[in-house]
């Protein structure tokens, strides 16, 4: 019998196997019911005593060595079974379906890429605000137009008839953000509020209820409008590309004084006219200014010691002058065909 274990021992050890189908095999030999190694302590019953130690110790290490050996060759054979008959390497692979950022996220993260090159840091406020943030620190006379329901979507109103600080509303402009930067931090001042903001206009190919704002605020000592011209333009071309021109031209906002308009030269007639720019060669972009004095003040910032400069733009129409888009509500309907033509961009 020892002759007999110490030959299985070394089969055992030495086999190798090309499929599960002899896995099979090898367990019904050694493993099953009726298998070797039962039969083998069937047979232990009549070895006697003076030998039942070496057997025995034998006979158990048959055992153990028989499962080890099943086990491992199990996995062996399952992990090659698996490359086998799941991999073709010659199969064309599946094609990845890629998502795409949306066109106003990639504009901004750009504008926010831009400005904080040159020194801006980002800051964030709620789109719930109040009519002091968003209007009366501002230099919104009470009886502008903007505040009127028309312009503005109104969450509580003391009464329809005044404005008051504690209107609450949606805020219809990210100045109120640098507002609020302004009351919290001291000059120097460098940041952009990129944001959501809200007015009450009928949907149309060229305005929206809801869109999408950058804008910037630089406060400190000599702060001129040369600054915010070199800033601009900088932008400009960093954005449309470096052959682009701006032109500003007078404008009027409560906040600033001057206040102006800036148009970039028109990319696709290349100045000289053409549908887009309505065959004027150029297009507009945002608006900017000197900040009002009055605003430095209620923001107790002391407007004798510093200057600022502020300027707002829309990303929709950033992202339509740079991409060709000609419907703002493309940008709201998530409709694949639209959103899938900008997978190459970040
Ligand atoms: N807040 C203005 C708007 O919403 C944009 C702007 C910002 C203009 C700063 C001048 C200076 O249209």
């Amino acid at each position: 019998m020892l002759q007999k274990i110490t030959e299985l021992l070394q089969e055992v050890s030495s086999v190798t196997l090309k499929n599960t189908g002899d896995l099979e095999l090898f367990r019904l030999k050694f493993l099953s019911k009726k298998g070797l190694l039962s039969d083998l302590f069937e047979d232990f019953k009549n070895v006697p005593p003076s030998s039942k130690k070496e057997i025995g110790q034998k006979l158990n290490l048959l055992k153990q060595n028989a499962q080890e050996k099943y086990n491992s060759l199990k996995t062996e054979l399952s992990n090659l079974e698996d490359i086998t008959s799941y991999t073709d390497l010659t199969r064309p692979s599946y094609l990845y379906s890629l998502g795409s950022r949306h066109p106003i996220s990639i504009v901004r993260n750009e504008l926010i890429d831009i400005f904080t090159r040159i020194g801006f840091t980002v800051s964030e406020g709620p789109e719930i605000e109040d009519d002091d943030h968003v209007f009366t620190k501002l230099n919104f006379a009470p009886e502008h137009p903007a505040r009127d329901m028309q312009d503005t979507f109104y969450i509580s109103r003391l009464s329809s008839e005044d404005s008051s600080p504690r209107d609450i509303l949606l805020r219809t402009h990210t100045s109120s953000v640098q507002v609020r930067v302004m009351q919290n931090q001291k000059p120097p001042i460098r940041t952009i509020s990129p944001g959501r903001v809200f007015r009450n206009e009928a949907i149309s190919a060229r305005a929206h209820c809801i869109f999408h704002q950058v804008e910037g605020l630089y406060i400190d000592e000599n702060v001129s409008f040369a600054d915010l011209r070199q800033t601009l333009l900088f932008f400009a071309r960093e954005m449309f590309g470096k052959e682009t021109e701006i032109r500003l031209r007078p404008s009027y906002f409560p906040f600033t004084e001057p206040s102006a308009e800036m148009d970039v030269s028109c990319k696709i007639c290349g100045g000289k006219g053409c549908n887009v720019c309505k065959h004027t060669g150029w297009l507009e972009v945002l608006g900017c200014g000197m900040v009002h004095p009055n605003v430095l003040e209620a923001c107790s910032i002391d407007s004798r010691k510093y200057t600022g400069f502020a300027f707002g733009m829309g990303i929709e129409r950033v992202a339509m002058l740079k991409y060709g888009v000609n419907d703002l509500r493309l940008y709201f309907e998530n409709d694949l065909r639209f959103l899938d033509q900008f997978k190459s961009a970040f």
